[in-house]
């Protein structure tokens, strides 16, 4: 088999490289470990940024995102019982937010590219990447049929998540990693429940951080601050609705809506970053080469960045034989990467509580959502960086 880029990996970055160079008249085939069914339905991120969007309409496969997506001009940040509001639209000239499921992101984009005659192996086992050094890298990895199979490409790009075969594949001296874990991780829930507001709330609470989002009209998204390594058999569905409802219900009584819960998992909270993210002719994107903790809803926002550089500086190597992009691709991305690094950690820093806190520590970050909610200046860095820094 041979194509001109081997994609690992059917995530939001995997495919909408693919779908970004199918545009451009070049050819790729996705390698993904997982069923097609088992991408379609996982559930992860839903906020998407405004030049995310603008791409997904921009190239074709943003009609159902406009008619399903829930458009958001604002978030609010909670503490102290009370909620203020972040006007992201009037601090921004004009952007906004869209609550959008990933997985409904990966269903518009595996229909566009099985659309167009693209190529998209699910259940593809034991992928290994090979020659990355020399103008003919190869992808081996057996068919969901259990065949040895071998994959001649011209490059080869890494979008295999935090757990894939890429990063690894690289010799330990060639990149340097740069990582930071968060003594708590997120307890997360679907609810069978209407949202009880429009707009998304991040709590403080000395409880511990609570973020309420959604999914639609029906759906309500919620997550806990918990311990790292959580056990969910601890977690029965009682003690969470009454841990949320401690940690969110305000002075004017509101609280979420409750309902049955349809599904319950546990998010590790980390920081990591590795450069460069290009080894030969192997490119990393997405979370292959970096993970910002959830707070700032950066994540897939982070992917879809980094391909959309990745395609741009393919298209003009392969087409007009300019490699000056494709050489500068790395810095372009860590660039905007580590922007988005330092805001989630600052969300991140803001609204939780740490274990080692001290009384002095609770006040500091009480009086910056204090500062933050009302100073001019801090609500615009805040919201210019949540609808996403401009892509490049
Ligand atoms: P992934 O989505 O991880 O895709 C990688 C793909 O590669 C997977 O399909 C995997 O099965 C496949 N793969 C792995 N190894 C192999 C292999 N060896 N061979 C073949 N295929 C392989 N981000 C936001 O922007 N906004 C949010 O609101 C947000 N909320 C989140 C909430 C939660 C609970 C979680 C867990 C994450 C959240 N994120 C959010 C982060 C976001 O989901 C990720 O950053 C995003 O999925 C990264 O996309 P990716 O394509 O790089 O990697
Ligand atoms: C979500 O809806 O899943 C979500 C929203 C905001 C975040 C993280 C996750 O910061």
């Amino acid at each position: 088999m041979r194509t001109q880029v081997g994609i690992v990996g059917a995530g939001p970055a995997g495919l909408m490289l693919s779908h970004l160079l199918h545009l451009e008249g070049i050819e790729s085939v996705v390698l993904e470990a997982r069923s097609r069914k088992y991408v379609e339905e996982r559930v992860r991120a839903g906020v998407l940024e405004q030049g995310t969007v603008d791409l997904m309409i921009d190239t074709g496969i943003g009609d159902r995102l406009q008619r399903e997506g829930l458009l958001h001009h604002g978030i609010e940040l909670s503490f102290l019982g009370r909620r203020r509001r972040v006007d992201l639209t009037e601090l921004t000239g004009g952007k906004s937010i869209t609550i959008y499921a990933q997985h409904e992101v990966i269903r518009d984009l595996i229909r566009a590219r099985v659309a167009a005659g693209g190529q998209i192996i699910f259940e593809a086992d034991q992928a290994t990447v090979h020659d990355v050094n020399s103008a003919s890298p190869r992808i081996r990895f057996r068919s969901p049929e259990g065949q040895a199979c071998e994959l001649k490409c011209d490059f080869i790009a890494g979008c295999d998540g935090w757990h894939g075969v890429c990063r690894s594949s690289i010799p330990e001296g060639a990149l340097a990693c740069y990582e930071r874990t968060y003594p708590f991780a997120w307890l997360g829930i679907l609810a069978q429940a209407a949202p009880a507001t429009e707009e998304l709330i991040y709590t403080y609470h000395p409880r511990g951080f609570a973020l309420f989002s959604m999914r639609s009209p029906e759906v309500t998204r919620l997550y806990l601050q918990c311990a790292p390594e959580e056990d969910l058999a601890n977690w029965p569905d009682d003690r969470i609705w009454e841990e949320l409802r401690t940690r969110m219900t305000c002075a004017d009584g509101w609280a979420p809506n409750e309902g049955e819960i349809l599904q319950k998992g546990i998010t590790d909270m980390r920081g990591f970053v590795v450069e460069p993210m290009q080894h030969g002719r192997l490119f990393l994107a997405g979370d292959a080469a970096h993970i910002v903790p959830p707070t700032g809803a950066k994540g897939l926002n982070l992917a879809i960045a980094d391909v959309h550089v990745l395609a741009r500086a393919l298209a003009a190597f392969i087409k007009q034989g300019r490699r000056e992009l494709l050489d500068r691709y790395s810095e372009i991305c860590l660039r905007r990467a580590w922007k988005v690094q330092r805001f989630s950690w600052w969300m991140t820093s803001m609204l939780h509580c740490f274990p080692d806190d001290s009384g002095f520590d609770r006040r500091r970050q009480l009086a910056e959502l204090d500062y933050v909610t009302t100073s001019r200046a801090a609500l615009t860095s805040l919201a210019e960086n949540y609808v996403g820094l401009p892509m490049e």
